[in-house]
């Protein structure tokens, strides 16, 4: 079997032999936010079954392609949709796309997400950067041989989230009269949601937000040196808080409501970081 770097080396190829477009901020569409990828100029649409050793997005709320296109002047490819692990695949798999993104020439990426609120300051809809993670998903994407050509053995994770990205966020937030909190996103298996006790559990050890996705693909990216940008939007409160069932149905209606301030803060920020030279 092929190595993952010459793997990830043949997809990118494939991507931008579609596409005049050399993106250089890769975006990474959660459940129900995916409208931002339709609104690009000059689009590329590559369905994930067109990319080689993709593999293919079984969620509910997951167009699965991979859109190379414009965002005002700004040429980013956009994942919309992702894999998860809760859908059987491996943790270097769902990190995948992101190592391509890499040898897209990607330097920096925002990541999206639809999470459970766990912090009493959150309503529905709310938006939050995220600060930091804790993966609680049992693997790393990294685990196995290393390979030299992504990056180190043991990468440091403590600037995961970029500070200069996150400031800049939270300007084009406030220019936009938009409030934007910001927290520790808990990376959980799913595919059920928690359970009260959980999310109990999850407020004591320091998690602001949960949800079954993101983390590898930041390990994945810091591994490489990519910068990140993450947000979640607060879909539904976490188990337990509001006396109600949790649903699927409730991620994507809120997904959808917050839809417009979601993208508008992304088309906000994007010019800005694509302004920075990544360390
Ligand atoms: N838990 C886990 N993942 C989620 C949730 C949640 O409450 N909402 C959206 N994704």
């Amino acid at each position: 079997m092929e190595d993952q770097f010459t793997l990830a080396e043949t997809a990118s190829h494939s991507v931008l032999q579609r596409t005049s477009l050399r993106p250089r901020i890769g975006l990474v569409l959660g459940s129900g936010l995916g409208g931002f990828a339709d609104s690009l100029t000059d689009a590329a649409r590559i369905p994930f079954a067109e990319i080689p050793a993709f593999s293919r997005s079984t969620a509910i709320g997951h167009a699965g392609q991979m859109v190379i296109g414009k965002a005002g002047a700004v040429p980013v490819a956009v994942m919309q949709g992702r894999v998860h692990l809760y859908e059987g695949y491996s943790a270097q798999q769902v990190a995948f796309p992101t190592r391509v993104f890499g040898r897209m020439g990607i330097r920096a990426v925002i990541l999206t997400n639809a999470a459970g609120g766990i912090n009493l300051n959150y309503q529905r809809g709310a938006l939050v950067l995220i600060r930091d993670h804790i993966n609680l998903q049992g693997t790393n994407p990294l685990a196995g041989a290393n390979d030299d050509r992504f990056g180190v053995r043991f990468p440091d994770m403590t600037h995961a989230y970029s500070k200069q990205y996150r400031a800049i966020a939270r300007e084009e937030a406030a220019k936009l009269g938009m409030t934007l909190h910001e927290g520790v996103y808990a990376a959980l298996l799913g595919p059920s949601y928690e359970t009260p006790a959980e999310i109990s559990y999850l407020r004591i050890i320091g998690a602001d937000l949960v949800g079954m996705s993101t983390a590898f693909e930041v390990i994945a990216a810091r591994h490489m040196g990519i910068k990140v940008l993450a947000i979640s939007c607060v879909t539904n409160m976490a188990a337990g808080i509001l006396d109600q069932p949790l649903s699927h149905q409730e991620v994507m209606e809120t997904g959808e409501r917050v839809k417009t301030s979601f993208e508008a803060l992304l088309r906000a920020v994007l010019p800005r970081m694509a302004q920075d030279n990544p360390e």
